[in-house]
């Protein structure tokens, strides 16, 4: 038996139970990991409440990011053995416990050079951000993006990156001190959303062009402006909803705003083939290996303490990264 987080219904944090687990053997494919850090993501609310478009079977595990070590392995993995330091972003819930049955597809062995607690704070957001600026909208050196949630998880992989390509970035936040953090982070531009207009400011950086791309998780409450800030033939990257859906999307508008593009990213459409994840994580490796991106840890719990966890960061009040450990 071992400790995990389950919920037996969505809602509230009051649905979050910590309790004593049986885990198994291996099957056909599948690796027993060890976890030693497990990373947090809001994604890990929307599961929680039930708001998420693939919700897994109740009685669930939460937590889709971790890192470990490899304890036993399924019959026909192949690349993966037993004592294998490995980690993964998977879209099948379950890492929010001390050990776990895996598909060893949606694992990769990590580099001497990135620590088991780097690599749970970095595998989702990290390779989200990966996709977004390469594959999604791939942002050029010059280019202006205004990128929200700047101090999130995501969004500080997103500013530090996109400074890295030589990309001006326009960050958003929530409070004064985020902006400091953020200006810190690669934003060459601040702005506190709740007493400044970020549209009033991607303006004037850009001479009143507008910014060439928006990548946005925040969702309901930033749309219009965001649309609003974007150059003729923009875009509009929509990739997560942390203060509530969209509206349904207006094609008219999009065209008399600027032939604007919109998406709607996920990070598994992403990922559709082991040789997309694998180089999507390398890719994401060797950013941190040349100090392109630095891995913000802004908090830390113990995995008992899974309920301050969901309510600061619903509340806005983390930064960076969010780890368990065990
Ligand atoms: N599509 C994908 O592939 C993909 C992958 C990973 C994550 N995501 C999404 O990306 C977003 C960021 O994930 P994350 O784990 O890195 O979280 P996060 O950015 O660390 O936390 C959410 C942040 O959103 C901001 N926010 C603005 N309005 C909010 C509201 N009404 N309620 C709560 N937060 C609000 C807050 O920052 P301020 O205080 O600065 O406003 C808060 O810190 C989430 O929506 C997540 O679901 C999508």
């Amino acid at each position: 038996m071992v400790n995990a987080v389950r919920i037996h219904e969505f809602g509230d944090i009051d649905v979050l139970k910590w309790e004593d687990i049986e885990v198994g053997d291996p099957g056909p494919g599948e690796l027993r990991l060890r976890h030693t850090v497990i990373g947090f993501n809001f994604l890990d609310i929307a599961v929680r409440k039930g708001i998420y478009p693939v919700l897994p079977e109740l009685p669930s595990v939460l937590g889709t990011e971790a890192a470990g070590l490899v304890e036993a392995v399924g019959e026909g993995v192949n690349g993966i053995k037993e004592g294998d330091r490995v980690a993964y972003a998977s879209t099948f819930p379950g890492a929010y416990a001390e050990a776990r049955l895996i598909d060893a597809s949606q694992v990769v062995v990590l580099p001497g050079a990135i620590s088991d607690e780097i690599a749970a704070a970095s595998m989702l957001k990290g390779m989200t951000a990966e996709y977004l600026i390469h594959r999604c909208y791939p942002a050029k050196a010059g280019e202006t993006a205004l990128v929200h949630a700047a101090a999130g998880g995501v969004g500080i992989f997103l500013s530090q990156w996109l400074a890295a390509k030589g990309v001006n970035v326009i960050g958003t936040v929530g409070s004064d001190a985020k902006k400091e953090m953020i200006l810190a982070n690669g934003a060459a531009q601040a702005v506190n959303y709740k007493t400044e207009n970020f549209q009033e400011v991607a303006r004037a950086v850009t001479d009143g062009a507008g910014v060439d791309v928006v990548y946005d998780s925040v969702g309901k409450d930033h749309y219009e402006r965001s649309i609003d800030s974007l150059r003729p033939r923009g875009y509009m990257v929509n990739f997560g909803n942390s203060s509530g859906p969209l509206p349904p999307i207006d094609s008219v508008e999009l065209n008399v705003k600027g032939s604007l593009f919109f998406t709607k990213a996920s990070m598994r459409f992403y990922q559709l083939s082991r040789a997309e994840l694998e180089a999507s994580a390398a890719t994401l490796f060797d950013a941190i290996a040349a100090g392109d991106v630095k891995t913000v840890i802004g908090q830390r719990y113990k995995l008992e303490d899974v309920a301050m966890a969901h309510t600061d960061v619903a509340e806005g009040r983390t930064t960076g990264s969010t780890v368990f450990t065990i």
